[in-house]
């Protein structure tokens, strides 16, 4: 399964946290940056952009984008028609993103997600199938023209 990641400044650390693991496991992972560690600000939306739009395009199956607050890159996840984006940061809410929304993005805020939390959100999002039943009519209903 492909994966696409991207984050800018405040995730780095993680994304490459969440990257071995991925790896470790089997994953084909396409990481659209940034890269540096070294202090450097950047913004968010130009690396973000890369990483959905191969989720919408079809190229990855899924997406996780990271910035300090989660909101600015599920912000823009979520402009893409075929993205449903969910802004995570625990086990739980992570599951119902899945169960409940189908999420095939998973924006994580980097300035408030334990460490220890980290890899555990990742399993959760990868091991949780969409519920359908009452669901599917609902997530339908999301897109607008
Ligand atoms: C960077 O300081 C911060 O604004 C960005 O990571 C993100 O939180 C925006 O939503």
């Amino acid at each position: 399964m492909i994966v696409a990641i991207g984050s800018d400044h405040t995730g780095v650390y993680y994304k490459y946290l969440i990257k071995n693991f991925l790896i470790k496991n089997g994953y084909k992972i396409i990481d659209f940056g940034f890269h540096n560690k070294n202090g450097k600000q950047v913004d968010y939306p130009d690396f973000i952009h890369p990483t959905v739009k191969h989720v919408n395009d079809g190229i990855a199956t899924f997406g996780i984008v990271i910035c300090g607050t989660g909101n600015g890159a599920a912000m823009i996840a979520n402009k893409y028609k075929k993205i449903r984006a969910a802004l995570v940061w625990n086990k739980e809410i992570t599951c119902l993103a899945r169960k409940h929304n189908d999420a095939n993005v998973i924006s994580l805020p980097a300035r408030f997600i334990k460490k220890n939390d980290l890899l555990e959100i990742i399993k959760i999002f990868f091991k949780t199938d969409f519920d359908e039943g009452r669901h599917r009519k609902r997530i339908e209903k999301i897109p607008i023209n």
